[in-house]
């Protein structure tokens, strides 16, 4: 006998519904709560929060006003609700700011912002949701419109054309343009057209789509659950809106030195006596780097914070031999805690209740490395507490950085990810894990930060994450993933890092070499080059692949790495300058020239060279067997690097790249700050700093401005002020060029006696330095006051006393010098 089973709906064919989606109609009232607006319309309304005069929230509601909560994403100090005037018309509601003017069409809630010139920033025409929760909102797009942001995407730089959905995704198949959503969510989309620029940031942590590419005229923002809560964030230029966005989500914490030195990586390093030969050998070699990483085999059955008793019985041993070396270790801490009720982690989370868990109370398990396994529940302060807390079992053993994968999550099924109807217990706000999921990795990165800076005595953590949502930049610097050893990877990784740069994700960069397939001796040299540029410089490779050490192909290539790993840390004072400036100011250390040259036509998509900070341009060879690549220089005066070359900008040249050689270049007139070739970033050598001033001109007019942070590279001491900045300034005039040089702060005093100025492809030939004598480049070195010439160039190097009060020089030139030659 049949049961009402035989006409259950999905037995009578396809159902045809047509979507319903509703807008909140026309305006009827609008009322001043506290410091928010509430405007509400036939089906609904929008509560309007203003940051400041350039930033406001809007949150649609479709019943019932909606709670003022925001993600973790948003620091709660930078979303205080601020009053300004309000003026009604016939027509509309008229917010305004002493920057922007915020017009909210009656009949149809159509909002316009416009600047105090009445030009159109931003229009959002139509906010609508349909019965299943999904909502989203149109908005104009101009002939003219560029689209940048969206942090970790695959494709060029300009995302006009493309379509990206933010869903934290495990995608180890190759990451192609059309892959829409990666390990990271940022749903931040900055807007630039003509000479105004904006951002939209959607403050949803579950699914949202971001196109550019199927409406014509409009570009759209949607997401499929939770609400519509959208922050304006004004420009008109995009670094305004980076310093912006990130002012509301927070910026990175200064790093420590060492964890932007050189870092080597292999899944996995398989035992302890192979850990240990792999960093002398680095030594032996005189290859600088800091940091060996310990993939999933150093554990006992991927067992998070356990060691493997047969492979690393000793790992306090090993650690300790290591440090000598002036190596650390940064082991990876995955979310997934194997089901093993003898195993103690396991066991407590059980106990305690720190596992997600269904509605109905059981526990959510998934199969991940150490087959199968529960997962936290980070947005549970307690579990996040409990988590941060097991980390004392590394840094006991003396470690300072961990590794974060898989924590998208990533569970190896068919969604690839935890069921959507798990649930967070949200410290007693319960959301599925369908609204909840672009949160968890970062949540799971907090809590390890957070955990390690509580038993690290007062030392910086580390902390290095796969997944994260907006906000992540303040706990964790953010690799891009299984990328290939492919060189369109290479070539991809440019445009992606600076994407996440500009979407306020400062410290990130690709497993250099790439991960997945099979490197080769001119992919790693020329990824190398590029790479110890990057924020995050890593080189990391899958198991079964080629080996990708600096010295696997040979000594030729060995040479290369060797120079170029010295390179990055040679330069790291002003690296780590650029980082402070993230810290401060939110702007990436790596920049899309748009970001410096916003009226260049020639750079809206530009994206196979970038810039270091504002000054220094580098255009890495990415294809095979290539040794020539065109390079546009922007307008001013460029010096090649390498020779001295003076190019004129605001054109193209065609740059000469044997192996050994990356094309960078930088502008006359600016400084870049150099310290000794480290073996580590915090060995303890004198700390010279070397103030290279590069094209300098003794001619009325000639100026250059640089200022240098430093501090002790491993401590919280600088929050507390204990950090030096140095001012150092340049100007020329006919015959003459002065340096002088002040500290702003002296609170922190780098080890060292003396201040080196080195002048780099001079415009003159230097004839005398007021009060010091010159001496050879050899007594130089020893340590003595002076100047020398290198060599047969118009190189001056000049070394005075670090005064705390400062000083200044004044040199007598003369003629113009017929030929450049490199510096010291
Ligand atoms: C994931 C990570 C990769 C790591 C591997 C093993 O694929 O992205 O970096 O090596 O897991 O842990």
């Amino acid at each position: 006998m049949e049961s009402s089973e035989a006409i259950r709906p999905e037995k009578m064919g396809p159902l045809v519904m047509k979507e319903t989606w509703n807008t909140p109609g026309s305006i009827e009232s609008w009322e001043r709560s506290e410091n928010i607006y509430i405007v509400r319309g036939e089906r609904g309304g929008v509560v309007f929060v203003f940051l400041n005069d350039e930033m406001f929230r809007m949150k649609v509601f479709r019943s019932s006003v909606p709670d003022l909560t925001t993600s973790a994403a948003v620091l709660a100090e930078s979303c205080v609700p601020h009053l300004f005037p309000v003026e009604e018309t016939e027509d509309a509601l008229i917010f305004t700011t002493s920057a922007i003017r915020l017009i909210l069409e009656k009949t149809s809630f159509l909002l316009r912002v416009e600047n105090m010139e009445g030009k159109v920033i931003m229009q959002q025409n139509l906010t609508s949701w349909n019965p299943r929760g999904a909502s989203h909102a149109e908005y104009d797009m101009q002939p003219d419109s560029h689209f940048y942001g969206l942090g970790e995407k695959s494709s060029f730089l300009d995302k006009r054309g493309e379509r990206y959905t933010n869903w934290n995704t495990d995608v180890f198949a190759p990451h192609l343009p059309e892959i829409e959503a990666l390990y990271e969510s940022i749903p931040l989309i900055i807007h630039m057209h003509g000479d105004l620029t904006y951002g939209l940031f959607l403050d949803n942590t579950g699914r949202s789509d971001f196109d550019m590419r199927s409406h014509g005229v409009a570009f759209t923002i949607g997401c499929s659950t939770g609400a519509y809560d959208i922050y304006f964030i004004n420009g008109p230029e995009m670094k305004d809106v980076v310093t912006r966005y990130t002012s509301l989500t927070g910026r990175i914490a200064l790093p420590p030195k060492w964890a932007i030195g050189y870092h080597q990586s292999r899944y996995s390093y398989m035992n302890q006596q192979e850990v240990l030969q792999l960093a002398r050998t680095f030594r032996e070699k005189r290859i600088p780097c800091d940091v060996i990483y310990l993939d999933i085999h150093y554990m006992d059955e991927y067992r998070v914070f356990t060691f493997d008793p047969v492979n690393f019985p000793e790992p306090e041993k090993m650690i300790s031999e290591l440090k000598e070396l002036g190596v650390r270790i940064v082991p990876i801490v995955d979310p997934g805690v194997k089901k093993d009720p003898n195993y103690e982690v396991y066991k407590q989370g059980v106990l305690e209740k720190h596992f997600c868990r269904r509605l109905e109370g059981d526990i959510f398990f998934g199969e991940v490395w150490p087959g199968i396994s529960a997962f936290p529940d980070f947005s549970d302060s307690r579990t996040a507490e409990w988590w941060g807390d097991l980390h004392k079992y590394y840094t006991g053993l003396g470690i300072d950085g961990i590794w974060n994968d898989m924590n998208e999550p990533a569970v190896f099924n068919e969604s690839k990810t935890m069921d959507l109807d798990v649930m967070h217990f949200n410290n007693g706000h319960p959301i599925t894990h369908e609204e909840y999921h672009n949160l968890y990795g970062m949540m799971m990165s907090k809590a390890t930060y957070e955990g390690l800076a509580e038993h690290m005595g007062g030392e910086r953590p580390f902390v290095l994450t796969r997944a994260g949502y907006a906000g992540i930049q303040r706990y964790a610097a953010v690799w891009t993933g299984d990328n290939r050893s492919f060189w369109e990877h290479m070539a991809m990784a440019i445009p992606m890092v600076l994407n996440m740069g500009l979407s306020g994700l400062a410290f990130s960069g690709p497993d250099i070499g790439g991960f997945a397939h099979h490197t080769s001796a001119q992919l790693l040299v020329r990824w190398t080059q590029m790479g110890v540029f990057f924020p995050y410089c890593r080189n990391h490779s899958s198991i079964g692949t080629l080996r990708q050490e600096p010295w696997s192909f040979g000594e030729e290539v060995e040479g290369i790495l060797r120079e170029f790993i010295g390179l990055r840390y040679r330069w790291m004072p002003h690296i780590y300058n650029l980082f402070h400036e993230a810290e401060t100011c939110g702007l990436p250390v790596i920049r899309p020239l748009i970001l410096e040259c916003p009226r260049d036509p020639y750079v809206t998509n530009l994206c196979d060279q970038f810039l270091l900070g504002e000054n220094v341009l580098i255009a890495p060879v990415y294809r095979p067997d290539t040794e020539h690549r065109s390079v546009y220089l922007p307008e001013g005066c460029w010096l090649d690097y390498w020779d001295g070359e003076v190019h004129e900008g605001g054109r193209h040249i065609l740059a000469d790249a044997p192996l050994n050689i990356m094309p960078m270049y930088v502008k006359a007139g600016s400084f870049v700050a150099e310290g000794p070739l480290k073996q580590y970033a915090l060995e303890e050598t004198e700390e010279t700093v070397v103030f290279h001033l590069y094209g300098a001109e003794a001619r009325e007019g000639f100026s250059a401005a640089f200022t240098l942070y430093e501090d002790d590279g491993h401590s919280f001491g600088y929050r507390r002020g204990q950090y030096s900045q140095i001012d150092v300034q340049a100007a020329g005039e006919a015959g003459t060029l002065r340096i002088s040089w002040s500290y702003a702060v002296r609170e922190f005093t780098p080890r060292r006696e003396m201040l080196r100025f080195a002048l780099c492809y001079p415009s003159f030939f230097t004839q005398s330095v007021e009060g010091l004598s010159e001496i050879s480049l050899e007594q130089l070195k020893e340590g003595r006051r002076g100047w020398a010439r290198n060599g047969k160039s118009g190189a001056v190097i000049i070394q005075v006393d670090d005064d705390p009060e400062g000083g200044e020089l004044r040199m007598e030139v003369a003629e113009q010098q017929p030929e450049h030659f490199r510096t010291l």
